[in-house]
């Protein structure tokens, strides 16, 4: 996890740290710090547990004056949230200023030698190992930091996103990755470096996308120099990002999650831009058209994601299985990577990723690949790791998605592989020319629907008051919306911290039927579908028991209706585009329960946006 960003030119560096500290606080918030060098040519380390504007008031009577600075919001791994293993970390002789994202795994090892040698340690954190490895060789092979730089690297086992300030050389700033995210920006006369694009798009659209390997020299007006550990010069393509302020702005909402929930509409509308066609109701991928021969008939199909991607995942396998026929897999990819999985050439694996840069979704893709699966990447984060690896993919264009709690992106991934679903069955001969035509027609229609669903909001604050009393929720679906309920569990979990549990309804009667009174709330999604009549019989069995039901229902519903404590009505759609509907109201409960409790919705406890560790 962890962001981080660094500045060099002509600019005081410190606001433009803060500033884009600020926007990668969605990757960690356990502690901030920047390192500078000040107009007197001094080191400067302030830090503090906490939150980038905890970090500015402790900042506020210091010197915060130079040109030049590294940043760091962290989401700790190694050693607990305080001041102490805040980065930037700082090195022995007090010239090398240090901030990481990811884990140096065999740390301990080199902290045993490192420490043989007589270097003394102040954090517990895995990072300072690295700036102390790097200082050591420095000082006693008498090189430059280049070249300390590339000979810690190599000794080094882990991920890492590093940026290192040298107090004897304030022209400088060497970055380097490996498997955690990094990006250079290229401006006039100025240089910028963030975990993502975001610090940057304000000053520069240029930026070069470092790849695992890669060790950048960044110099005051020089070009920006690529060397890989052996000193052999990379060469990397300067590209043009196409994001901008407005996008990663709260515009005018309290928060980037009811921002992003009510984004839905158009997001989707982007995702299927170009590749929906109104007038021939035909669906174009251009990975299916460039890739069909190894798409079109695999052995099966595994689909690998984490969380919130898992579950969009868990909808892609009853698409796929429905209209292509072709047998779907869901895994974890946290379990998948260890589970010596039996692949070979003949599978697929569809890697779903918001950030594109989860390390469990990565090394599954890896894994998968070296066993010679054509792999599929379903991503968010434009030029991240998962969509670089991957043979081939479909971005599912929402825009950036800052919430912690992910919204957008659900729906995003499940419009991709109902698109996905429908060209390959389309392609295989698997669908009826009819249902194709009608399915693709309310799909184009489920961005207006959405609107019209949003509307519902308000209703949904003042049922979300009498919520708030709840230590636990249950939620019920089945088929389609099985994951739908699994989602508004997770959703609840993660902002309000109130323990939420997803479940096939009629899985109910086989353990959880045991939870339920009248202090447990249980939200039902009870559409009118082919199993309708059987969640029906669910919700009268909670009755009996005294719970709260708050059902979700299609439109004009007159029974569910009259037997829940609450109801949101949804527009009426096909069976299978229902999630994308029956997820919203789900989101906006998680949310309104999460503010009634007072939380901070968009950076929940213990979370952060993109899990870029183990
Ligand atoms: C979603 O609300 C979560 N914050 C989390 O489960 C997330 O979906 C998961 O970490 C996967 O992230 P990714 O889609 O970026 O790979
Ligand atoms: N391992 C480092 C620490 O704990 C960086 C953590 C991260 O990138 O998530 O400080």
């Amino acid at each position: 996890m962890c962001g981080i960003v660094g500045y060099i030119g002509k600019k005081q560096a410190y606001p433009i740290l803060i500033k884009g500290l600020k926007r990668l606080e969605y990757r960690g918030y356990d502690s901030a710090g920047v390192a500078l060098l000040t107009d007197d040519n001094e080191l400067k380390i302030y830090k503090t547990k906490g939150k980038v504007a905890d970090l500015e008031a402790y900042s506020a009577d210091k010197d915060i004056s130079g040109t030049v600075g590294i940043a760091h919001t962290r989401w700790a791994t190694h050693g607990e949230p305080n001041s102490t293993n805040a980065h930037p970390h700082i090195s022995a002789s007090g010239n090398l200023a240090i901030i990481h994202n990811g884990i140096i795994e065999n740390y301990a090892v080199l902290k045993k030698q490192l420490c043989e040698y007589g270097v003394e340690f102040k954090s517990n954190t895995d990072t300072e190992v690295l700036v102390q490895l790097i200082d050591h060789i420095r000082v006693t092979h008498n090189v430059d930091l280049l070249t300390s730089v590339r000979l810690a690297l190599r000794s080094v086992i882990g991920a890492y996103a590093i940026a290192i300030l040298d107090k004897t050389d304030p022209n400088q700033i060497i970055a380097a990755r490996k498997s955690s995210p990094l990006v250079v920006g290229i401006g006039d006369d100025e240089f910028f470096i963030g975990s993502d694009a975001s610090p940057i798009i304000e000053y520069t659209n240029k930026v070069i996308y470092l790849d695992d390997g890669d060790i950048a020299v960044i110099r005051r007006d020089q070009e920006v120099k690529i060397v890989d550990f052996d000193n052999e010069e990379n060469f990397r393509d300067i590209k043009e990002v196409e994001l901008n302020l407005a996008q990663i702005e709260k515009d005018g909402f309290p928060h980037f999650m009811l921002k992003e929930i009510f984004e839905q509409p158009s997001c989707l509308k982007d995702c299927m831009r170009g590749r929906v066609n109104a007038e021939t109701n035909k669906i174009l991928l251009s990975a299916v058209i460039d890739h069909r021969d190894a798409l079109i008939n695999p052995r099966r199909i595994i689909i690998v994601a984490c969380g919130t991607s898992w579950h969009a995942g868990l909808i892609g396998k009853q698409l796929i299985e429905s209209f292509c026929k072709i047998p779907v897999e869901v895994e974890y990819a946290s379990e998948f990577r260890y589970s010596n999985p039996v692949i070979n050439n003949q599978d697929i694996v569809i890697a779903i990723s918001q950030s594109g840069e989860t390390a469990d979704t990565l090394a599954a893709v890896e894994l998968a690949k070296s066993k010679g699966a054509f792999i599929y990447g379903i991503c968010n984060a434009i030029g991240s790791s998962i969509p670089r690896t991957t043979d081939t993919g479909s971005y599912i264009h929402v825009g950036p998605e800052i919430g912690v709690a992910s919204t957008k992106a659900f729906t995003g991934q499940v419009t991709v592989l109902t698109m996905l679903a429908l060209t390959l069955a389309e392609a295989r001969g698997t669908i009826k020319h009819h249902e194709y035509t009608k399915i693709v027609k309310e799909l184009m229609a489920i961005p207006d629907k959405m609107e019209e669903l949003l509307k519902v909001n308000d209703k949904i604050k003042e049922i979300s008051k009498v919520f708030t009393y709840a230590h636990n929720f249950l939620y019920l679906g089945r088929g389609y919306n099985y994951p739908v309920a699994l989602e508004g569990a997770l959703k609840l979990k993660e902002i309000s911290y109130i323990h939420a549990e997803g479940y096939p309804a009629a899985e109910m009667k086989h353990g959880p039927i045991a939870l339920i009174d009248e202090e447990m709330p249980v939200v039902v999604i009870a559409t009118k579908n082919a199993l309708y009549e059987k969640v029906v019989n669910n919700i009268q069995e909670i009755k009996a028991r005294n719970a709260r039901v708050l059902a979700i229902v299609s439109k004009d519903d007159e029974v569910v209706s009259k037997m829940a404590d609450a109801y949101v009505e949804l527009p009426e759609t096909v069976e299978c585009l229902e999630p994308m509907l029956a997820t919203i109201p789900l989101q906006l409960i998680a949310y309104h329960v999460a503010v009634c409790k007072g939380k901070d919705v968009d950076r929940p406890r213990n979370l952060a946006k993109s899990v870029t560790v183990e």
